[in-house]
C-alpha cells in the first residue's frame, strides 16, 4: 500500500472546538492552551474564529486571543473570516493565514452565514483579494461536502463547481468538509479521484468530523490516494453550532496515533499532545471522546 511518507496536520480545536462549546472559555486559558499546542511540534493551528460575536459568542475574544499568543517560528497561526468586517480584524490582530468558507448546499449555507451561494462568492472573492493584498495567505473550507444535515446527498458536480469557483478567486489551500460526518471510506475516494482531476491535490485538505466514528476509516482512505493535508481537534472536540447533529473532529491525538503507527512523519510530538489535551479537557471540565484520552485516563 503507497502511503505518504509525511503528513500536515492542522490543529483546529481552538477554533472548531472552542465554537461548540456551551461555556466560554476565559481568554487566559485559550492562550495558554494555543501555547501548549504550539509546543507540541504541530505547524498549524486555527486559533480563532474572526465571526460575528453574537453568532459565536464562545470565540468573541478573537482579536485579544490572537494579539496575546506568541508565536513560534515556523508555525502558521490562522482564524476563521466570512467577511471584510471579519478581514478588518483579522488583520488588525495581524493573523497568518486567512480562512475563509461556504458549503455546497444552499440550507447550511444559509443557516450557516446568513447568505445564499451566489451572494457569498462576491463577499469571499472581495476578502481573498484584500487578504492578499495585505500579504495573507487564504485557505478555504468547502463544508458539507460529503452530505448536508438539511439537503441530505451532495452531488459531486455541484462540490467540483463551488470548489472552482474557489479556486478561481487564487485561495492556496482548500479543506475539504465532512461536517456532519455522513462520509464512509467508499465515498471519500470517489470524491477525492473527481476533484483531484480538476484541482492539484497539493492544495485540497480533508476535514473529517468523527459524528458516526468513520473519519480514522475516511482518512486512510485518503492517505492511500496521496492526500497528505488533514485537519483535526485536540481530543476530537469540534462541531458546527449550524449544523444539527454535528459533533466533533477527528481527534488529533488518535489522528497523529495512526499515522505515526503507520510510519507516517508528523512532527507531533503524542505525549506533549496529550498533555495539552488533557489541559483542556480540565478546562471544560468533561471526558473528551478521543481514544487516547479514554485510554489515559484509565491508566
Ligand atoms: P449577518 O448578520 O448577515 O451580517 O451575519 P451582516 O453582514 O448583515 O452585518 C450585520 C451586522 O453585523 C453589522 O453591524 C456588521 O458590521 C456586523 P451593524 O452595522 O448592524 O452594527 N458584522 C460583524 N461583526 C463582527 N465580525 C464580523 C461581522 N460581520 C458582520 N465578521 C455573518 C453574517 C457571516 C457575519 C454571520 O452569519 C456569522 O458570523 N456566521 C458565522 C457562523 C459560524 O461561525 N459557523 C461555524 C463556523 S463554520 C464551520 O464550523 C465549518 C468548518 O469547520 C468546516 C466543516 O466542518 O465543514 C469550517
Ligand atoms: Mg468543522
Amino acid at each position: 500500500m503507497e502511503l505518504p511518507e509525511q503528513v500536515t496536520i492542522k490543529e483546529v480545536g481552538p477554533r472548531d472546538g472552542l465554537q461548540n462549546e456551551k461555556e466560554e472559555i476565559p481568554t487566559d486559558q485559550k492562550v495558554a492552551w494555543i501555547e501548549k499546542l504550539a509546543n507540541t511540534g504541530l505547524s498549524y493551528i486555527e486559533i480563532t474564529s474572526f465571526v460575528h460575536p453574537k453568532w459565536i459568542p464562545q470565540l468573541k475574544d478573537a482579536v485579544e486571543v490572537a494579539k496575546r499568543v506568541n508565536k513560534k517560528e515556523n508555525m502558521t497561526i490562522a482564524a476563521l473570516v466570512p467577511n471584510m468586517k471579519g478581514l478588518e480584524r483579522a488583520l488588525e490582530a495581524d493573523i497568518d493565514e486567512v480562512s475563509i468558507f461556504m458549503s455546497v448546499s444552499e440550507t447550511h449555507n444559509k443557516k450557516n452565514i446568513n447568505k445564499s451561494i451566489e451572494e457569498t462568492y462576491p463577499i469571499l472573492n472581495e476578502v481573498v483579494r484584500e487578504a492578499k493584498l495585505a500579504n495573507k495567505s487564504v485557505r478555504g473550507y468547502i463544508s458539507t461536502a460529503f452530505g448536508c444535515p438539511y439537503e441530505g446527498q451532495v452531488e459531486e458536480q455541484q462540490l467540483v463547481k463551488v470548489c472552482n469557483n474557489l479556486f478561481e478567486m487564487d485561495i492556496d489551500e482548500l479543506s475539504i468538509g465532512d461536517t456532519i460526518g455522513v462520509a464512509n471510506p467508499l465515498q471519500v475516494s470517489s470524491v477525492l479521484k473527481k476533484l483531484e482531476r480538476y484541482f492539484p491535490k497539493d492544495q485540497l485538505a480533508l476535514h473529517f468530523h468523527d459524528t458516526r466514528g468513520l473519519a480514522l476509516a475516511n482518512t486512510l482512505a485518503a492517505l492511500q490516494l496521496g492526500f497528505h493535508t488533514f485537519d483535526s481537534a485536540a481530543g476530537g472536540l469540534g462541531g458546527c453550532p449550524y449544523a444539527k447533529g454535528a459533533s466533533g473532529n477527528v481527534a488529533t491525538d488518535d489522528l497523529n496515533y495512526m499515522l505515526q503507527s503507520l510510519g507516517i512523519h508528523t512532527g507531533v510530538d503524542q505525549a506533549k499532545l496529550l498533555e495539552a489535551t488533557s489541559y483542556i479537557q480540565e478546562m471544560i471540565d468533561r471526558p473528551l471522546p478521543s481514544k487516547q484520552m479514554q485510554i489515559l485516563s484509565r491508566s
